[in-house]
């Protein structure tokens, strides 16, 4: 092998690397922003009352369970691709792009707020889904692209619960 196709398949090799990293990047923030959005869901779980309590109560608990375990799957690819996850229990918040929820909401908030944090989420998925393609990281790409469907079903449910005007509760 000469110098000149030694140095490209370096160069090549480190720019793989570099990309895989981009890659890790995303799933970290990702994974971050499960955590957030399930302890979200948990308190909006334990203080939402009204005539749809029960409803809400279940579904907010149905909805974070199932965005818990997102954070397995996202931390888990990381280690597929020899990245490191998000470990240190610490280092969620920085991480996060998504705000934790703060002070008391009424129901109607809590909703909008939990709507507000799917589209964070489904559009930075779209954004990340994109990058790892462009990595050729088809797995990764996958993984957001099946994740996304379960954050838009989310938001879909509770822009349901905002719609006005049946004359029954709003
Ligand atoms: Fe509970």
């Amino acid at each position: 092998m000469n110098a000149t196709v030694q140095i490209q398949e370096e160069l090549q090799m480190t720019a793989t690397l570099q990309a895989q990293q981009t890659v890790v990047e995303t799933l970290n923030r990702e994974q971050a922003n499960a955590l957030v959005a399930y302890l979200n869901y948990k308190k909006y779980h334990w203080l939402t009352y009204g005539p749809l309590f029960r409803d809400l109560h279940l579904l907010f608990e149905e909805q974070g369970n199932a965005v818990f375990a997102m954070i397995d799957e996202l931390a888990e690819r990381s280690l597929m691709l020899d990245g490191s996850p998000v470990a240190d229990p610490a280092d969620y918040l920085p991480t996060a792009t998504l705000r934790p929820s703060t002070g008391q909401l009424s129901v109607r908030d809590m909703l909008g707020e939990a709507v507000a944090s799917h589209e964070l989420i489904i559009q930075e998925m779209h954004q990340d889904a994109e990058l790892a393609a462009e990595a050729g990281d088809i797995g990764t790409a996958d993984l957001y692209t099946r994740l996304v469907q379960t954050h838009q079903k989310h938001r879909w449910f509770l822009k349901e619960l905002l719609k006005k005007g049946d004359g029954l509760v709003s």
